[in-house]
């Protein structure tokens, strides 16, 4: 720096006073005259008073030229300027002026014997040598901040938009703020909306307030507790959102005359055996130049890794001013901060916005039909619990499977939407009840028809009667036989209809012949049953035509067209393989695109696991009782056995005791029964058969 600081001559050539005195009359203001002994005791004892470097200019004669140097204590070479003072012959003998210079480091040469003018003249070069050196200095430690300063600025905009993390991210943003400027302490402020207040076009503070939300301090332990203030003049924090510039105080327990704003850290301070001296108020601006936060800076230190002790009175000097650099510094970093912290929360508002949406979707399928009763909701649930165990266990497969927060975050996901292809499944097949359900039971339909055929035989009762050749005890008896066949008859189609038993080849014979009588509908003589009707009443086993059963079991097909279609970011890419497998059985023999195990992740492999418990154990479908917890695994363990099921998965399902613990939430007190887990475990997947093309790959 360029400094009041004098020049110390140090002369260990003797020159006499009439020589040096009209030079330092002149130049004295930055001269100070010492013969070299007593010189180096001077300044020794400067040094030793903490004085710090100096400016030295020696002047030797050429005999002391090539020690001159190592004459001067180390501590007081940093600053030192050498000048010869010799013969012609001298200099030839050391080698030359040049060599003087260059070998020697002597920063210039006089001529013996001097003159009053030529002294005065090289005053007059040392001292703009020493004020260049300093501008030097000065110029290349500013340099060098800038480059700090602006790897600092580069550093924090990538961890600024690297963090995922709220807690860390504000963290990251004051503690960049505190380093750059020195900050013992600082606090984070963010404007919030108040809820339940209307937002006014005019006014963007109508509807807001500021909440405290993050704070550090390098010299207290100070626990963080986060208050809401009102955004008003009267506080600084809230008179530097208002303006939306930034203000520097010196001393906050001095404020300015006049100003709106008070002091309220006293209380703070007295607590915490503290004193806030400078302080640096910065708001953090958005796109539209409102600000959405408000940095606040306390305490400039000399050195910022050293804290501030308990004793007041060592602080002296310790706490400076903030300067116009640091405001000007924070000021644009603060924008900077503001806007990613923004960022990161509309990205939190987006993320449950998304999570919402797809709960919706999942519940709207649970609601559409009781057939899937709280399915969608509850796959989730036991996915996410045996994953979770799968990621503790540190056995076998489990060993390196573990899921970060955003593998968490996408198996959730998935699992939500796992059955989403259901969407499209026409409800009038998903619940079936009958085999003649379409929108409505065509069994109405088909008993109106009966009713038909009993008028019929009515009609032709009488009309034998009135034509009087037959006996009307014989024509009774025919039309009550004719009646009864025709109940016994409805009620066989009513009873196949419900689709409860396996239908034998004689079954189908008769709805057949039942359906070739003939009647008369609109004029036209028709079947009694149309062919469609009787495919459907010949279904041999439950409700469902193949062509039905396809459309329900193609709802995985749906799903995975479904999300194979959505721009799923990368964190999420992997949500369509956990979602679409969840039928596939691990020998390859599953649906749709039989994989095997190998083919698929652990992930995918548990909410297979998860899709089937659920489905077997479900109270809440009707026609069908949930199975007992026993009943349940013991089809599971089969299912493992048969290659089905994940082998490991299910039994770490088993030993994990997550069986239990959904059991526990999910199922009836009296589905809960005894289930025989070493049984259980102790069945062993059959050997698969060794296929040659596995063989020849490996
Ligand atoms: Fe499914
Ligand atoms: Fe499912």
């Amino acid at each position: 720096m360029i400094t009041n600081e004098k020049i110390y001559i140090l002369d260990d050539v003797g020159l006499p006073a009439t020589i040096t005195q009209d030079g330092l009359k002149v130049l004295g203001y930055a001269f100070e005259y010492h013969r070299y002994k007593q010189g180096i005791e001077y300044l020794n004892a400067l040094q030793a008073e903490g004085k710090g470097i100096v400016d030295i200019l020696l002047l030797t004669d050429p005999t002391m030229l090539h020690r001159a140097k190592q004459r001067v204590p180390l501590e007081l070479r940093r600053n030192l300027a050498i000048v010869v003072l010799g013969s012609q012959d001298d200099f030839v003998e050391l080698g030359g002026t040049e060599h003087i210079i260059n070998h020697f480091g002597a920063v210039d040469i006089l001529e013996m014997p001097v003159t009053p003018l030529a002294f005065k003249m090289l005053l007059h070069r040392i001292e703009h040598l020493f004020r260049q050196r300093h501008r030097f200095a000065l110029l290349q430690q500013e340099l060098s901040e800038s480059q700090n300063e602006l790897q600092r600025i580069s550093d924090l905009g990538a961890a600024l938009s690297n963090e995922s993390d709220t807690e860390k991210l504000l963290d990251t943003i004051l503690t960049s703020c505190m380093e750059m400027t020195g900050a013992d302490a600082g606090s984070l402020y963010f404007v919030e909306k108040k809820p339940g207040t209307d937002s006014n076009e005019q006014d963007y503070f109508a509807d807001k307030h500021l909440r405290f939300r993050y704070a550090k301090n390098m010299s207290r332990d100070i626990p963080l507790e986060g208050f809401i203030m009102p955004i008003t003049p009267q506080s600084i924090v809230g008179y530097v959102a208002l303006s939306r510039a930034p203000l520097t105080l010196p001393d906050v327990y001095h404020l300015p005359e006049g100003v709106p704003y008070s002091f309220g850290g006293r209380a703070f301070d007295e607590k915490w055996n503290y004193r806030m001296k400078s302080m640096l108020t910065v708001p953090m601006l958005n796109r539209e130049r409102n600000p959405i936060g408000v940095i606040q800076l306390m305490n400039k230190k000399r050195d910022f890794r050293v804290p501030l002790s308990q004793n007041l009175d060592e602080w002296k000097g310790l706490v400076l001013p903030f300067t116009k650099r640091d405001e000007l510094f924070i000021y644009s970093l603060a924008s900077q901060a503001g806007i990613a912290y923004e960022n990161k929360l509309l990205y939190e508002e987006q993320k449950i916005l998304l999570e919402s949406f797809i709960k919706l979707i999942a519940d709207s399928i649970d609601k559409k039909s009781p057939y899937t009763g709280g399915h969608c909701n509850r796959v989730p649930i036991l996915t996410e619990m045996l994953a979770r165990a799968a990621c503790e266990s540190q056995e076998g497969i489990f060993k390196d499977f573990n899921l970060t927060p955003e593998q968490w975050y996408e198996l959730h996901i998935a699992a939500w939407l796992h059955d989403c292809g259901k969407i499209t499944t026409p409800v009038h097949i998903m619940d079936k009840a009958t085999k003649l359900e379409t929108i409505y039971d065509r069994i109405h339909t088909i008993k109106t028809r009966f009713e038909i055929l009993r008028r019929d035989a009515y009609i032709d009762y009488l009309t034998a009667f009135q034509r009087n050749g037959i006996s009307p005890e014989t024509l009774e008896a025919e039309y009550k036989r004719r009646l009864a066949q025709i109940d016994d008859d409805e009620r066989f189609i009513e009873q196949v209809n419900i689709g409860g038993e396996y239908l034998a080849d004689s079954h189908i014979e008769r709805i057949e012949n039942i359906g070739k009588q003939k009647i008369v509908l609109n004029g036209e003589t028709r079947d009694f049953l149309s062919a469609e009707e009787i495919y459907n009443l010949s279904i041999r086993k439950g409700t469902l035509t193949p062509e039905e059963r396809k459309i329900i079991n193609d709802h995985i097909v749906v799903t995975i067209q479904m999300l194979e279609q959505l721009p799923f970011p990368r964190n999420l890419a992997r949500v369509p393989e956990y979602a679409g497998g969840h039928h596939e059985k691990m020998d390859g023999t599953g649906y749709p695109k039989g994989l095997k195990r190998e083919e698929m992740s652990i992930p995918a492999r548990i909410m297979a696991i998860a899709d089937v418990f659920e489905a077997l154990t479900a109270i809440d479908r009707p026609y069908k009782k949930g199975k007992t917890l026993s009943e349940s695994m013991n089809i599971m363990a089969k299912m493992k056995a048969e290659h089905h099921l994940d082998p490991d998965l299910f039994d770490l399902f088993v030993k994990s005791g997550v069986y239990k613990e959904y059991a526990k939430k999910f199922m009836l007190p009296e589905q809960i029964d005894e289930v025989d887990e070493a049984a259980i475990l102790a069945i062993k997947p059959k050997p698969l058969t060794v296929q040659t093309e596995t063989a020849t790959h490996s």
